[in-house]
């Protein structure tokens, strides 16, 4: 009777711990797709305070935030490394050893933001808005669309976005159908950038793409090509900024390597900037000199107060074949 009782037991225990890997798969699914780009989010962290001045509260508040979304993508990461681990033990009995496990057709699928990979009736994997984003209840969440609307969070906009583009009733209206995260933190007032603030943003910035690029080295997130660009940056201070600013540049135009930084490539750097740094906008407004919306090197390092005649492009080839 014992032993019944054991079995019993054993058999609750590993139902449950099932129902928990399936539960956190779910999970796991739903949080990656929500593209909140980590490097990107603690970069923010990195910028240096202008002259003489201390961070404020607001600033700090939103800094945490963004320390918290790095450490969920690493705890995502984790999670999912366990869960194949699982899965591939789980599998591995079932086929005796050294088979091939039956493989999640998602596994494979990277859905763009606001989807989900589900599996259809097929057993095709395909990428459907997500239901239900995080119910979030932090403010330090909130994005702030291009409309000067604040939204709980930013798998909310992806989210809405995607169903006006699949037209679902749950779209809110043809404005929606391109609606944009402006920057990360509820909507607010932008203070004007003051004349004294703007003089001292170049070299608040150049600091800046500096201890990024130093950041990615040390954390082995540099390809061959820019860490040879880091060490030399390292070695020769006259190589320091201009080899930063030259690799940003090229990282910000990886997405199509035309040598133009586009309005909307500069994403990555102005949203999640936006909110601690006002002057961030007016910057990167000037930086595009002759206005086409489109930012040279050239015109990136004039902007950054840099010698035209030291910037070369140096982008990584590697990311030209990878285009
Ligand atoms: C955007 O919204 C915020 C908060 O509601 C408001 O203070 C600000 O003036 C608005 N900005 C613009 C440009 O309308
Ligand atoms: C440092 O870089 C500058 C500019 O590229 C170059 O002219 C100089 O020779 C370099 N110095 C050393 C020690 O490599």
């Amino acid at each position: 009777m014992r032993s019944y009782l054991l079995v019993l037991a054993l058999l609750a225990v590993t139902i449950c711990s099932t129902e928990a890997v399936l539960k956190r798969r779910k999970h796991r699914r739903l949080r990656t797709t929500t593209t909140t780009e980590p490097a990107m989010l603690a970069a923010a962290r990195l910028f240096p305070p202008a002259a003489g001045a201390a961070r404020g509260d607001e600033a700090e508040h939103l800094e945490l935030g963004m320390a918290e979304r790095l450490d969920e993508t690493r705890f995502q990461e984790s999670e999912r490394a366990r869960v194949n681990e699982i899965m591939n033990e789980v599998g591995d009995e079932n086929n005796g050893g050294n088979e091939v496990f039956m493989e999640d057709p998602c596994l494979k699928v990277h859905c763009s933001a606001g989807r989900v990979c589900e599996i259809d009736e097929h057993g095709d994997a395909v990428c459907n808005c997500i239901k239900d984003c995080p119910y979030e209840t932090d403010s330090r969440r909130k994005v702030c669309t291009h409309h000067n609307e604040t939204w709980p969070s930013d798998c909310d906009v992806y989210r809405q976005r995607c169903l006006c583009l699949d037209n679902s009733e749950l779209c809110r209206g043809p404005q929606y159908h391109h609606v944009q995260i402006e920057y990360y933190g509820a909507c607010r007032e932008m203070p004007e950038c003051l004349e004294s603030e703007m003089s001292d943003f170049p070299r608040r910035m150049r600091d800046w793409l500096f201890n990024i690029m130093r950041d990615m080295a040390e954390r082995r997130e540099l390809s061959p090509h820019y860490l040879h660009m880091e060490r030399e940056a390292e070695a020769n201070l006259t190589r320091r900024w201009t080899n930063a600013a030259i690799w940003k540049w090229c990282d910000l135009d990886a997405h199509d390597n035309d040598r133009f930084v586009s309005r909307h490539e500069l994403f990555p750097i102005r949203a999640p900037l936006m909110s601690l740094e006002h002057c961030i906008a007016p910057f990167l407004d000037r930086c595009d000199e002759d206005d086409d919306h489109r930012i040279t090197l050239a015109e990136w390092g004039k902007c950054l107060e840099l010698d035209e005649y030291e910037l070369e492009d140096r982008c990584d080839e590697l990311t030209d074949e990878a285009a």
